[in-house]
């Protein structure tokens, strides 16, 4: 898992899809943090992508960096603990200024049942699962 995160913290932006009925919907997301050695993203409970994750918590996201690309599938479980937040906000400080741990909007949420696959065009694809 220290390896996915890298590459996305590395690739600073990864495209998050979720499912909004038979919709996909797909956008740019940058957080990234491990705490409690889970992988956490951070969102505004506000957004239609919060509220999509809460219907239906199968997402899939995307990276591309150094001619390398990255999926993770799998659920993400929302964590309403002040403790990761606190640590999410910490290694994204720039996030201070819209969000705090204490506000009832921000919103971390951890991979669960995840499958993370590394692929590229000169290299057999890499599967690691967490
Ligand atoms: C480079 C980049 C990184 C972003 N990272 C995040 C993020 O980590 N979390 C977040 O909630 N929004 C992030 N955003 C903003 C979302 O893409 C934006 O709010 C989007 O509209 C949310 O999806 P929704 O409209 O389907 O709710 C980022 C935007 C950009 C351009």
């Amino acid at each position: 898992m220290q390896e996915v995160y890298k590459f996305l913290k590395e690739a600073e932006t990864y495209y998050l899809a979720t499912v909004d009925g038979d919709q996909p919907r797909v956008r740019p997301f940058g957080t990234i943090d491990i705490f409690e050695g889970k992988l956490y993203i951070q969102t505004g409970k506000s957004k239609d992508v919060s509220k999509q994750i809460q219907k239906n918590p199968k997402v899939e996201l995307c990276a591309f960096k150094d001619g390398q690309w990255l999926r993770v599938a799998g659920k993400l479980v929302r964590d309403d603990r002040r403790e990761p937040k606190v640590h999410m906000l910490e290694a994204f400080p720039d996030l201070k200024a819209m969000y705090s741990p204490d506000d009832d909007n921000t919103e971390v949420l951890y991979f669960e049942d995840a499958t993370a696959t590394f692929s590229s065009f000169t290299a057999a694809p890499k599967t690691v699962k967490f």
